[in-house]
């Protein structure tokens, strides 16, 4: 298990990490609840940021991809008012079109691909109420561990062969392995870098540019509110940069 800080903790029967401090877009999420529409929290992980919107009196979703730990969840949160269901995006969403009013979305498109966020994207719209929000973070390209090995490269090569293209990178893995070979065994990074294997299936990962992102909300009839870089300190890498993160709020119109 990694050790490198108290930020993260890889998640069980589930994909990836769950973090241990709040999202830094929590006030745009919990500002969502109208007091009828719930929120809905997609990939809860731990749970944290649904705790707080629990305990403010608002109405909340939460859920996770493998149904197998909706039980566990439900039982380790008997008694603070959130509700568990499954939900995998794109395809597995078990709720009626304008059934929330803010969806959060964190540290869960980078598991996506090109076709998969697009059909997402048009999912959140259909899932909001008009004046619903999408609260969203990623991966961003710019991630400070990948630059030495190439990672704005491979995405800028990619956005010049099609402007539009937000496609997974297969090789992610390799680009991961590069980046800890440039550090002496025994560095944080080697640990890390195990933990990753543990925790994610051999497949695609993402990395987004803000830019486009926000192009497939607009283009999907959501406005913009927010999109920008930002740090990610609590990202389970043993290097953090200004512009690890991709930040976007997109409200759906009245
Ligand atoms: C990196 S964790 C983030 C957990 C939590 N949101 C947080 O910020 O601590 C990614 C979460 O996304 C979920 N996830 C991954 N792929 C998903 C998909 N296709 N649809 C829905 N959830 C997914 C995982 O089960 C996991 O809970």
């Amino acid at each position: 298990m990694a050790r490198l800080n108290h930020d993260f903790s890889p998640l069980n029967q589930r994909v990836g990490f769950t973090f241990n401090t709040l999202h830094v877009l929590l006030k745009y999420w919990l500002d969502c609840w109208d007091g009828s529409h719930p929120l809905l929290d997609i990939g809860c992980g731990n749970c944290l940021n649904s705790l707080q919107a629990a305990e403010t009196g608002a109405r909340v979703i939460a859920t996770e991809l493998n149904p197998k730990v909706i039980p566990e969840l439900k039982e380790q949160h008997r008694g603070t008012g959130i509700e568990f269901d499954c939900l995998h995006l794109p395809e597995t969403i078990p709720f009626k079109d304008e059934t929330f009013s803010g969806i959060l979305c964190a540290e869960v498109f980078h598991f996506l691909d090109h076709e998969e966020v697009l059909a997402s994207i048009q999912r959140f719209y259909d899932l909001l109420i008009p004046g619903g929000k999408v609260i969203l973070t990623t991966v961003s390209e710019d991630l400070s561990l990948l630059q030495p090995v190439g990672l704005k490269q491979l995405r800028v090569a990619q956005r010049e062969r099609d402007g539009s293209c937000m496609k997974a990178l297969r090789e992610y893995q390799d680009l991961f392995c590069a980046a800890r070979n440039l550090e002496p065994e025994g560095h944080p990074a080697w640990e890390i870098y195990a933990a990753h294997l543990d925790a994610y299936q051999p497949g695609y990962f993402n990395f987004f540019y803000p830019e486009q992102l926000a192009t497939a909300f607009k283009r999907q009839g959501f406005d913009i509110e927010l999109i920008e870089l930002g740090a990610a300190n609590h990202y389970p890498i043993w290097k953090h940069g200004p512009q690890d993160q991709v930040r976007l709020v997109a409200g759906k119109p009245e």
